[in-house]
């Protein structure tokens, strides 16, 4: 039996899960993570961690955790962990693929059409008393029907985006590092290279992890790549994105608009001047953030802790450690 570090309150049966397998578990009872020093000293007491990706597990900190056999992330994203670290060290990285990909798929709609249509800057009009008749050239905004969406990444988040945008007719592009033909043959999908996305798209979602690779894959060039009239959605990981050269994209007329669930750094500090667009949407990083999933993701971060305490490999592993910690 182990003992298992929670970094937060979290909903569903994970807790009963756990506990029902004969685990310790101690939930961190914070409304924000523990921070850094707090979360290394409770790593280094535990033989399981089941973290969020706003726990920055640092290669120290996993140095310094003899006994810990596996970092669970409620999430399908890890790049707050370094897996090949963890995996020479014997530790297993696991994440929660699958079950957030229609969810987040939602939440990246619901941006894109609150950027085309001026739902938000609507709704604070209204409150501040701004609605005063029904106004011609009020709150216009642009058509998502029949427009040209591209996609960059598409793994299965950027697949369930893909998918609801044949319900609006839409041209939808894509850049990934793997053509897909069944997908592109199924759902009418066209593969360019990024540049030429970039160029024939109206709207811009972004679906990729965050690596090397990545971090700023969206910088001044790829802005000016864009047309005026397009609105970029980022449901990734801010770090996709070079935050200056997009608010220097927006003051400068590059793009029309960004609907934002995650930023750099996060919370978006309240002086950013993405605060000033009116046509900028910012949303919490929620856009795994339905009860259902939420609760789906505790329990497989969970199962895999349960899997690995038992001496059996993760159900989700991100990493492949040589020798797996048997102590
Ligand atoms: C993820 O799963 O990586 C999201 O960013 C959090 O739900």
């Amino acid at each position: 039996m182990g003992h298992v570090f929670i970094s937060r309150a979290v909903p569903g049966r994970a807790l009963d899960l756990l506990t029902a397998a004969g685990h310790s578990v101690e939930t961190w009872s914070g409304d924000l993570p523990p921070p850094p020093e707090t979360l290394g000293a409770k790593l280094a007491a535990a033989h399981a961690a089941f973290t969020t990706v706003v726990d920055f597990v640092s290669t120290g900190m996993l140095a310094a955790a003899p006994r810990l056999k596996i970092v669970a992330n409620m999430a399908v994203g890890y790049d707050n962990v370094d897996p090949v670290a963890a995996a020479g060290m014997g530790i297993w990285v696991t994440n929660t693929p699958g079950v957030l990909a229609e969810t987040t798929a939602d939440m990246a709609w619901a941006l894109l059409m609150a950027a085309a249509r001026n739902v938000v800057a609507g709704d604070r009009d209204t409150r501040a008393g701004g609605w005063q008749t029904w106004s011609p050239t009020g709150f216009l905004g642009v058509d998502v029907f029949g427009a040209t969406l591209g996609i960059v990444g598409l793994g299965e988040i950027g697949e369930a985006v893909a998918r609801r945008a044949t319900g609006f007719k839409m041209r939808v592009l894509y850049h990934s590092r793997t053509h897909k033909p069944a997908l592109e043959a199924d759902l009418g999908l066209e593969h360019r290279p990024l540049s030429e996305l970039l160029a024939e798209s109206d709207f811009v979602s972004l679906h990729t992890p965050l690596t090397a690779e990545t971090r700023h894959l969206m910088s001044t060039g790829q802005f000016a790549a864009m047309k005026p009239s397009a609105i970029l959605v980022n449901t990734s990981r801010g770090g996709v994105v070079d935050q200056d050269a997009l608010i220097e994209a927006l003051r400068s007329g590059a793009i029309a608009g960004a609907a934002l669930d995650v930023t750099t750094p996060e919370p978006l500090p309240l002086d950013s001047p993405l605060y000033g667009f009116p046509n900028v949407v910012i949303t919490p990083h929620i856009a795994s953030a339905s009860l259902a999933t939420r609760s789906r993701m505790a329990e497989m971060a969970a199962e895999n802790i349960i899997a690995v305490l038992k001496g059996t490999p993760p159900i989700h592993p991100v990493n492949h450690p040589a020798n797996p910690r048997q102590t």
